[in-house]
């Protein structure tokens, strides 16, 4: 079933739940009256988590404690979904594969700890007015981390002979043996030589910098580089205008760029370092994959650690070249470090506490990214999510016209199918009741949600379920 059609037959069942809640600020004398939105079809009526005003945040997965203190507990209720006492308000999750009957009507916002978002079915969500957040380059610190650490296993054969001596150790041979058997396992240096990184985003922008600190040359390609990432690289680096170009004289070769499940020709990143590009690798080139296994073509990297002395250091499966003597295959702990977690879970809590408490929008994969001033002491805050259709716009500014509302300043973005309001009225000195205005504003055909942002984080939130409105 549908989050639609199960709204539809939850209203049907009457089971929403709201009530009316005025809230007053003790620092600006003002007092607003809006609606408590306590619905959702988990609720059956129960409303124990919204009843205190408190916003609600549910996490499937085991996220980080650092990240969950970033609620404090004065307003927000966090627990877990399985568990939770009510509906939710906020998801917040690491790899649970989110179905859609588990983001309940209540739900006004999903943030993941991570980068990719493909286990949230996202296009629904857009289509239901329900922001996505992310963490990009909350784990960027710990991968660069282990790229400069395959560097290392990549230059001397440090994994080989840990093995060898513990080989030795079983024979009860280390001692005897050990000193002679060193000359096996020689190497070089990386100071001095030369680091291509393709793909300068959060994780190559670092590498770039810090194998600088370690004396390295580095070159690098990316053809979307942000001003944020090019502010971290070093000043004396290298930029050229091709993979090919980038890699022809480098020593190491670090890739940090997203899979895209589509060959390079068709716009994709399958197999983009494929027999091509290996042509102008020098002979003894390390490659450095800790971004996705399959950018990496395994038969056209086979032949390339045959022929020569290059190596492979990557963080992925690979069945073909598991076993090669020149590649170093780890498990997949780019990310793995506690202090990637607790990043990440704190990025996500403070991008959701800034969505919820303000309205403002960063870190979002499928909704505009909107900046805010600062709120006037004086204002409400109302926001509006609906569908970006022509006209709406329009509609939204005449309610506020018609309700006698002054608008103090008011932001309109867009993305894709979804715009973005952000409207901050005057507020009088008399007490405002804002329920109808909210009614009249929900219900604007091609409105999906609104809030009004005022008090509690946790109140003045309605929808408009296929015209029917929900609070
Ligand atoms: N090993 C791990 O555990 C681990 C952890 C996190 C991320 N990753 C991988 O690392 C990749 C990079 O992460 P990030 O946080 O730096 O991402 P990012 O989005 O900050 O940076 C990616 C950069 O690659 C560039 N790019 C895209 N296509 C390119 C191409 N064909 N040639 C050159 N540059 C190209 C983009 O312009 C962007 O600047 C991710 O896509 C992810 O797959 C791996």
């Amino acid at each position: 079933m549908t989050l639609l059609s199960l709204q539809r037959s939850t209203v049907a069942k009457t089971l929403w739940n709201s009530r009316t809640r005025v809230f007053s600020s003790k620092s600006t004398g003002l007092s607003v009256d809006v609606e408590h939105f306590t619905a959702g079809w988990n609720n059956a009526g129960g409303d124990n988590a919204a009843a205190n005003g408190k916003c609600s945040v549910q996490t499937f997965n085991k996220i980080s404690p650092s990240g969950l203190s970033r609620f404090p507990e004065s307003y927000y209720k966090v627990e877990a979904a399985e568990s939770a006492s009510g509906p939710a308000n906020v998801l917040l999750l690491r790899s649970h594969k989110l179905q859609e009957s588990e983001v309940d009507v209540t739900v006004r916002a999903i943030a993941r700890c991570g980068a990719g978002t493909n286990n949230i079915p996202v296009a629904r969500m857009t289509q239901l007015g329900i922001p996505v957040f992310n963490t990009p380059g909350a784990n960027a610190n710990a991968v660069k981390e282990l790229i400069l650490c395959g560097m290392l296993l990549g230059s001397r054969r440090i994994v080989d002979g840990v093995n060898h001596m513990k080989s030795l150790g079983e024979k009860g041979l280390a001692r005897e043996r050990v000193e002679k058997d060193k000359a096996m396992f020689g190497g070089r240096e990386i100071h001095g030589k030369t680091l291509a990184v393709v793909g300068l985003g959060h994780i190559g922008s670092l590498t770039a910098r810090d194998a600088t600190a370690l004396g390295m040359k580095v070159t690098g390609y990316d053809p979307g580089l942000s001003v944020m990432s090019a502010l971290k690289l070093p000043r004396d680096m290298e930029l050229k205008d091709s993979i090919a170009s980038a890699v022809a004289n480098a020593d190491y070769i670090s890739i940090n760029i997203p899979y895209i499940k589509k060959s390079p020709q068709e716009g994709g990143t399958h197999g983009i370092i494929g027999k091509e590009v290996i042509s102008h690798f020098k002979k003894d080139a390390v490659l450095l994959n800790f971004a996705r296994g399959e950018l990496v073509d395994s038969h056209a990297m086979k032949a390339f650690l045959d022929a020569g002395d290059g190596r492979y250091v990557c963080d992925f499966p690979d069945d073909e070249l598991w076993n090669h003597p020149n590649a170093i295959l780890l498990p997949h702990l780019g990310a793995s470090t506690y202090e990637a977690e607790d990043e990440a879970a704190s990025m996500a809590a403070d991008t959701l506490r800034d969505y919820i408490e303000h309205g403002e929008i960063r870190n979002s994969v499928n909704f505009p990214t909107t900046a805010l001033e600062e709120r006037h002491d004086q204002v409400v805050r109302v926001t509006v999510v609906n569908e970006n259709l022509p006209g709406v716009l329009a509609k939204i500014t005449d309610v506020c016209a018609k309700a006698g509302m002054n608008i103090a300043q008011q932001i309109n973005q867009s993305k894709g199918d979804i715009a973005y309001n952000v409207i901050d009225l005057n507020a009088s000195n008399k007490p405002m009741d804002l329920k109808d205005f909210q009614r009249d504003m929900t219900m604007i055909e091609g409105v999906l949600s609104t809030r009004i942002i005022f008090g509690a984080p946790g109140v003045g939130f309605a929808r408009n379920v296929n015209g029917q409105y929900v609070v």
